[in-house]
């Protein structure tokens, strides 16, 4: 693979001209950080929908779904804490004029003191061979000690200056460690200010009568006001969840990495209620729960690790992030968080009415503690999409471009070509693809040689390619090629759903779990 730069480009483009992603509003020169998804993107993004719904709602009888409007009442915005606390700390260049989130420049530095223990492993490894223990080194290599010492006291720096709202320091902080503005390369900076996230708007006809909305930025607070709904309607017992999946709109200030960051994207979140005290046993075992659905989909052990907060938000008494092996490195990609009963306490509060539980066994009521799991869609996509995307050297010193996406989650299941236009084989191809299209989202094409149209279909991540030709007139059997090792073999059409489903079934891919 070329370097991790290049690679995101190639991501970029790739999504473009493949029709998964496009810039919003491309026609007038495109809106920052919005995006639309194309023909592929809107099935790619669907499948990791159904995964993630099919593994916590559907699998679990204790877990349902809700699809909460997106506007909600302006005063679930204050008791949440977003109107006052939602805010990100923003410094400004004043020779470039770019806006930078502070936080994200002194992580940004912590990162390329991270390379520089990736490149001592790197060495040590070239240097020592197969009796190289990287454990070992890391735990006892004077200079990779030095570096982590430095990132730790670093973060841990900010964390505090963060939480006590010491802007002050945390602009000392930039100027102490020498951060330069990447576009000028000057250490000219403004002080650091607080800059509120969310999209403000109007509901109402009339200026005067208009009431002040906001976009919701979490999908979490739908939830917690509908907490008593559904667990009286659905005659619901602690402990419980409540998925929902759904747009969500922050006012970004740094959103340069394409989907990563966005102003409007998609989360799934679900939040479970629980006893109080049972926090840190429901904490563990999200945890894991979640690491383990990752898993599942095979896209490489080492490319997720955990982050645990220095820095907790405003409602959390614990949380941790998921972090994948994004190409421009180590990001988070899925929320843990341990809410306590913040939200349902504030919601209490504010609106005046009881969102509590009653026990039966214990025989009292109580406000439950929350456990959340909460994962942008848009940031799988990424994961998946930028994972998957490999340039192949073939044989005949050829390569080819092919996206290995696990297959459950592949727009398309298979493509159905005729190997030429004529002697009744499209018509053939037909029939099939009407028989397959039942199960599976399935595509045709009948343009071009045989080779390109494999190509076409490796690019879009097609996993299986079902050919139609001469012989099938004859006895009744298509070729059947494989994405991913190109291997073709020769099968009766009648056994291909079946071979088809062995590998697609989002069964076949959860039971790994
Ligand atoms: N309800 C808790 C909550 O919203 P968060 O850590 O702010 O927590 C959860 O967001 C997840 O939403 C993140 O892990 C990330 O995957 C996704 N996310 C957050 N901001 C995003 C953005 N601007 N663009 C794309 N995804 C975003």
């Amino acid at each position: 693979m070329n370097n991790p730069q290049d690679h995101f480009k190639k991501v970029i483009s790739h999504a473009k001209e493949y029709g998964f992603v496009f810039q919003s509003s491309e026609v007038y020169d495109g809106l920052s950080a919005v995006y639309d998804y194309g023909q592929n993107g809107v099935e790619l993004k669907k499948n990791i929908r159904d995964y993630w719904w099919k593994a916590m709602v559907q699998m679990n009888t204790n877990i349902v779904g809700l699809d909460a409007a997106i506007f909600m009442h302006p005063t679930t915005w204050k008791a949440s804490g977003h109107v006052d606390a939602f805010n990100d700390p923003l410094i400004d260049n004043k020779d470039s004029k770019k806006r930078y989130r502070a936080d994200v420049l002194v992580e940004n530095y912590c990162a390329k003191i991270e390379q520089k223990i990736e490149k001592e492993v790197k060495k040590a490894k070239k240097r020592f061979g197969n009796s190289f223990d990287e454990a070992e080194f890391l735990a006892t290599n004077g200079r990779v000690l030095g570096y982590r010492e430095k990132i730790d006291a670093t973060l841990k720096r900010l964390g505090k200056s963060l939480g006590d709202e010491d802007f002050a320091d945390v602009k000392t902080l930039i100027e102490e460690l020498e951060i330069v503005d990447p576009v000028s390369g000057s250490r000219n900076w403004t002080d650091v200010k607080q800059f509120n996230l969310m999209f403000g708007t109007k509901l109402g006809a009339s200026a005067e009568s208009a009431m002040d909305l906001y976009l919701r930025p979490e999908t979490a607070q739908g939830i917690f006001v509908n907490f008593l709904n559904v667990q009286k309607t659905g005659r619901m017992k602690i402990p419980f969840g409540i998925a929902q999946t759904g747009k969500a709109f922050r006012n970004e200030i740094v959103a340069r990495q394409f989907i990563f960051r966005m102003r409007e994207f998609e989360q799934m979140e679900m939040q479970f209620f629980i006893k109080p005290g049972t926090q840190s046993m429901w904490y563990d075992h999200w945890k894991q729960a979640r690491l383990k659905w990752h898993l599942s989909l095979g896209m490489g052990e080492s490319n997720y690790r955990f982050h645990n907060h220095e820095k907790l938000a405003h409602y959390a008494d614990a949380a941790a992030d998921i972090e994948f092996k994004f190409p421009f490195g180590f990001k988070e990609l899925e929320g843990i968080h341990s809410r306590t009963d913040f939200d349902l306490s504030q919601h209490e509060k504010y609106a005046g009415k009881k969102l509590q539980f009653f026990d039966s066994e214990e025989n009292k009521n109580y406000t439950p503690y929350v456990l959340e799991t909460s994962i942008g869609l848009d940031r799988m996509f990424l994961a998946v999409f930028s994972n998957s995307l490999q340039e192949e050297a073939l044989e005949n010193n050829s390569s080819r471009t092919v996206l290995k996406i696990p297959s459950v989650l592949a727009p398309y299941k298979a493509a159905v070509l005729p190997l030429v236009k004529k002697d009744g084989l499209p018509e053939i191809a037909q029939t099939i693809l009407k028989d397959l299209q039942w199960d599976f989202n399935v595509i045709y094409d009948e343009k071009d040689a045989v080779g390109r149209r494999y190509r076409r279909q490796d690019a879009i991540g097609t996993p299986f390619c079902v050919t139609v030709d001469h012989q099938t007139l004859e006895d009744n059997t298509v070729t059947l090629r494989y994405r991913d090792t190109m291997e073709q073999i020769r099968v009766e059409k009648k056994e291909l759903s079946k071979i088809i489903n062995q590998e697609v079934a989002t069964k076949n891919w959860l039971n790994k779990l």
